[in-house]
């Protein structure tokens, strides 16, 4: 028996809806036949944007997107990307497969797409391979509303208002693909790059994001803020020139070369991706650690703007296209990294996962006009009520460490939780046993229950949605619990995910 004790009344901090963002790389088949079919196209769609893909990420409420990489944005010149289709470059993508790129999907598209969904906007610009001149262009041509030549250019091209940026990320990956650049390098091009990510509408400032560190590396995050804070006013107030500090996180259960299989593991391989899961945690704390010290206040957001799993792509695809599978084991992936996200919402202000469709930890696939929903999808719906919502002392007691090697042992449960604007409670638990189910009890401090919904997603943990059969795995209304005058009991199901909101 756990009890999961929660004191609605000590609210620790505001959870960000853009911690449910996502990302949309010019790779394998995200953008193209996931979410750009174009306007000829047989499957439905609105201004070539797909209608069902589109009703599936409004109806997660997907806060925000990032585009176009990815190692992509590093190679990616804006300018290739607008006027008529017919007359658009065509390059090779060369992180990705290799096709040909005709960027028929740019700038104008990628705002459609947004203004479709109802989302924000994270644009990552080109440091590695593009000019201070050329993101500074892109930024006027995408938010100038007056007389210029950039704004000129915009119009000339069908759209006469400015959009909003609301991040813009100065490169990715520098440290690899970005350009293999040292910390101290990158910092002083940061340092002059986003001097020219200029604000031309001050009431909607543009939250730029500098390109953090691979998983461990903390020397960067340190020689990053180092450079970036140097000969700034001793108050801190120029924060290191920048809003956002990013960090990307893979989980690999078999190492970056051998990866592992989507669909074929065992418990041991089980427990081993959520070990590594959990892993993120750590990740946080250290390198919010080293940003504390520059930055005390906070100011500064930790952006984990690529996380998720990354297996070894599906048998019979494109190597370079990283399509994969999701299961049961990915749902728990994505429960667990979010609660974490949830309970670090003092630093984590952003997290991307890696990425929308058809590409590693996606939440939708596509086959053709087929489309299906993912594990790691109704993970995202369920928990859909945390987006700003503030976070809630909560602690779990009778908590046991399962597993079966001593280096990949984890908790059998997780959670967090928050309360919204008008009071409702929302819970999101983890069930992390392959086997075992768990009694549990939920002790408020004041809260009586008046109403209790509850949703959750369970499963065997190879299970996974086929194109045949894209119901294996979905959200079903929970209703096996009995409210008591402070509390809920219930039996959670092994390997599961669970959502109760509570008024
Ligand atoms: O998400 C796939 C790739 O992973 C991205 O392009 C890159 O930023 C990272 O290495």
């Amino acid at each position: 028996m756990a009890k999961l004790y929660i004191n609605e009344l000590n609210k620790k901090g505001h959870i960000n809806a853009e911690i449910y963002g996502n990302f949309s790389e010019h790779l394998g088949r995200c953008i193209y036949e996931g979410l750009y079919v174009g306007e000829d196209s047989d499957i439905p769609n609105t201004n070539g944007m797909r209608n069902d893909v589109v009703a599936a990420l409004r109806e997660m409420k997907l806060p925000v997107l990032r585009w176009p990489g990815g190692c992509f944005a590093d190679e990616y010149h804006w300018r290739d990307g607008i006027g008529p289709k017919e007359t658009r470059k065509k390059m090779v993508n060369t992180h990705w497969g290799g096709v040909t790129e005709d960027n028929s999907f740019g700038t104008h598209e990628f705002f459609e797409l947004c203004g479709q969904i109802g989302c924000k906007t994270y644009i990552n610009g080109n440091v590695g391979s593009g000019t201070v001149q050329e993101m500074s262009e892109w930024v006027e041509y995408m938010t100038f509303d007056g007389v210029s030549p950039m704004a000129e250019l915009r119009k000339k091209n069908g759209h006469e208002k400015a959009w909003q940026v609301d991040y813009f990320g100065v490169g990715n990956e520098n440290w690899g693909c970005g350009g293999n650049m040292t910390p101290g390098y990158y910092a002083n091009l940061y340092r002059r790059y986003q001097t020219y990510v200029r604000n031309y509408d001050s009431k909607k400032p543009i939250y730029k994001i500098c390109c953090g560190a691979n998983v461990d590396d903390t020397y960067w995050t340190e020689e990053v803020l180092k450079t970036c804070y140097e000969n700034t006013p001793k108050d801190g107030s120029a924060h290191g020139f920048m809003d956002g500090l990013s960090l990307h996180y893979y989980v690999h259960p078999e190492g970056w070369e051998k990866k592992g299989s989507a669909t074929e593991f065992d418990s041991r391989t089980w427990y081993k991706t959520l070990a590594k899961a959990l892993y993120i945690e750590t990740l946080i704390n250290h390198h919010s650690t080293i940003m504390d010290r520059y930055d005390p206040d906070k100011r500064i957001g930790l952006i984990v703007d690529e996380w998720g799993t990354w297996f070894t792509c599906e048998p019979g695809t494109n190597p370079g296209f990283l399509y994969q599978q999701s299961t049961m084991r990915d749902a728990l992936v994505a429960g667990l990294s979010l609660n974490i996200f949830n309970k670090h919402c003092d630093r984590v202000k952003m997290a991307n996962i890696a990425q929308l469709i058809n590409v590693l930890q996606a939440v939708i696939l596509t086959d053709g006009p087929r489309m299906l929903l993912t594990p790691t999808y109704h993970v995202f719906h369920m928990y859909k009520y945390h987006q700003d919502s503030d976070l809630v002392e909560s602690y779990i007691e009778g908590e046991k460490t399962i597993g079966e090697e001593k280096e990949y042992m984890v908790p059998n449960l997780q959670e967090s939780v928050s309360v919204d604007k008008e009071g409702v409670i929302t819970i999101t638990i983890n069930n992390l046993s392959v086997t075992d189910s768990e009694q549990m009890e939920i002790a408020f401090a004041e809260r009586t229950p008046a109403e209790v919904t509850a949703a959750i997603l369970t499963n065997e943990m190879r299970a996974y949605n086929t194109f045949e059969n894209p119901d294996t795995v979905k959200e079903e209304a929970f209703n096996d619990f009995r409210v008591t005058e402070k509390g809920i009991c219930f039996t959670l199901p092994a390997c599961s995910v669970i959502q109760f909101r509570v008024k």
